[in-house]
């Protein structure tokens, strides 16, 4: 035997073998302990289908309404159903402990996710699209700016754009209630987040968000003259209208405690100051969050006090006492105040709650699991997205009993933990609520003590655009009524 053929035929098993010893080695040291977690076997994925490959469901989506397909799956899967929309593998959850554990405990493993060409309309650095500290920052400082204590300071103000606002609705004609009341969110939305804006502010970015939100809900593409297309052009003029209030603002060096002067005021720990495309985007964002939302509800409002002749008594009797007050101490009607609408509207308000709940403006909300998570025995896979689904819980009979029948009086008792969601819940809860309640509570006010009003047509049901809107923006004529004496 050669040299050669005996160290390859005594070496070569000696090298298999150190290689193999070596990689047994490797396997044991990097191998951690098996924890209780690991040695249980992988949780399974929720029940529910996924449909076609690449389109999943979203055409019954589309074919039903999301209402009807939510419900029709809960029943069939249980609260926690997974299923395949718009492109994305996602799991619903319509229990009010699961909507906690993703908004509230466990919300650090769940980011907000919005589809680009959305977050391009409205601005990359508004709060909605982040998580963790940059995030805090903002929704502390926004939130300051719409708390309690800072509403206060609009009553007045929002009041007397409800008034004049009703005043065009005057004499009879067709108006469309939703479009109408649009108008008048838009222009309580401006006065929280700017104060008084100049009126040519006003008319160009009114102007600009209209086709912004033309486009919002288009097929995102650049094509020019579409929707979409036209859409980021306005946005563009957008942020130069914004750059040039940033500008005045400055220059004045005025200590605002509106949205637009608390983010211009806010410095960070490190002392430094958001940029103006940071502030641009956060306001543009707040505006676009309060307008719908709010006209939605009222606009439902509108409807359910009109399908329900004895709950307006009922609201009118609340808000006569308080004009009388008002009318009594020489004041003009239109200055309702703060106090009035928290401390002598137990009634009405409660009409505002179950408006909320049953209409549920914000059926659901979207968030993307940022890593495998377990609940209940179910896996949420990392990339996935998870749906807490508002409506659901809103209309579930175990916690809301005949759940679709309009009865406020269900509001003197408080509903159970986290069963009543219209404004979100933990991190990314709506800080607008306070304002949105306040100018729905006036709002009423003026309406049913000044004003008479029919729906016209009998067409019922509900429209997504893509907040729920009563059927073509309901329809209706109003009538001033002349003060009895
Ligand atoms: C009836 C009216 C309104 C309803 C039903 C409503 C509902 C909601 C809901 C459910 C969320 C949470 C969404 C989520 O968790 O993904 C939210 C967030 C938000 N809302 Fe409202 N909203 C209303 C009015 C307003 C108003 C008037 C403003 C501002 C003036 C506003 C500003 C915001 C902002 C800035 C956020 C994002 C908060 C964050 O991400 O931290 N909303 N709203």
């Amino acid at each position: 035997m050669a040299n050669g053929t005996f160290i390859l035929y005594i070496a070569a098993p000696t090298f298999l073998l150190t290689l193999f010893t070596y990689h047994l080695f490797l396997k044991l040291v990097r191998r951690r302990p098996v924890s209780h977690n690991q040695a249980r076997r992988r949780p399974n994925l929720p029940p529910g289908s996924m449909g076609w490959p690449i389109i999943g469901e979203t055409l019954q989506l589309y074919s039903q309404d999301p209402t009807s397909f939510f419900s029709s799956k809960q029943k069939r899967h249980g609260e926690i159903f997974k299923t395949h929309i718009l492109g994305c593998p996602c799991v619903m959850l319509a229990s009010p402990e699961a909507a906690r554990f993703v908004l509230v405990t466990q919300a650090h493993l769940f980011r907000p996710t919005y589809p680009k060409s959305k977050e391009r309309l409205i601005g990359p650095a508004a709060l909605f699209f982040h998580q963790g500290d940059y995030h805090l920052r903002l929704r502390k400082l926004v939130q300051r700016a719409l708390s309690l204590d800072a509403t206060r300071s609009l009553a007045n103000d929002v009041s007397s754009l409800a008034a004049s606002a009703l005043e065009k609705w005057d004499g009879g004609h067709v108006i469309n209630t939703f479009e109408e009341l649009k108008k008048l969110s838009f222009e309580v939305g401006i006065l929280a987040i700017f104060g008084h804006l100049e009126e040519h502010y006003r008319v160009e970015l009114k102007r600009n968000y209209g086709i912004v939100e033309k486009g919002y809900n288009s097929f995102p593409t650049t094509v020019p003259g579409t929707p979409y297309k036209r859409a980021l052009t306005a946005r563009r003029e957008l942020s130069e209208i914004m750059g040039g209030i940033i500008g005045e603002r400055k220059e004045k060096k005025v200590l605002e405690k509106d949205v637009l002067g608390c983010l211009l005021n806010s410095k960070d720990y490190k002392g430094q100051v958001l940029t103006d495309d940071q502030v641009a985007d956060n306001v543009i964002g707040a505006l676009f969050a309060a307008q719908d939302t709010t006209a939605s509800a009222m606009t439902w409002i509108v409807k359910y006090l009109h399908d329900n002749p004895k709950l307006l008594e009922a609201v009118k009797a609340e808000q006569k006492a308080i004009q009388e007050v008002n009318g009594r101490d020489g004041n003009d009607n239109a200055a309702l105040n703060w106090s009035q609408t928290r401390n002598d509207m137990p009634f009405t308000h409660k009409v505002v709650l179950e408006s909320l709940r049953i209409a549920s403006i914000i059926s659901f909300t979207f968030r993307e699991a940022v890593a495998d998570v377990e609940y209940k025995g179910y896996l949420i896979p990392k990339g996935w997205k998870v749906m807490p689904l508002f409506r659901n819980i809103h209309h579930n009979p175990e916690y809301f009993s005949e759940p679709h029948k309009f009865d406020p009086s269900r509001f003197e008792v408080v509903p159970k933990p986290n069963t009543f969601m219209p404004f979100g819940n933990g991190v990314h809860a709506c800080p607008g609520n306070e304002l949105a309640k306040l100018e729905m509570l006036i709002f009423i006010h003026h309406l049913v003590t000044k004003f008479r009003w029919e729906v016209v047509g009998s067409e019922s049901g509900t429209q997504n655009c893509p907040f729920p809107v009563p059927m073509n923006g309901l329809p209706a004529r109003f009538w001033k009524q002349v003060p009895s004496s």
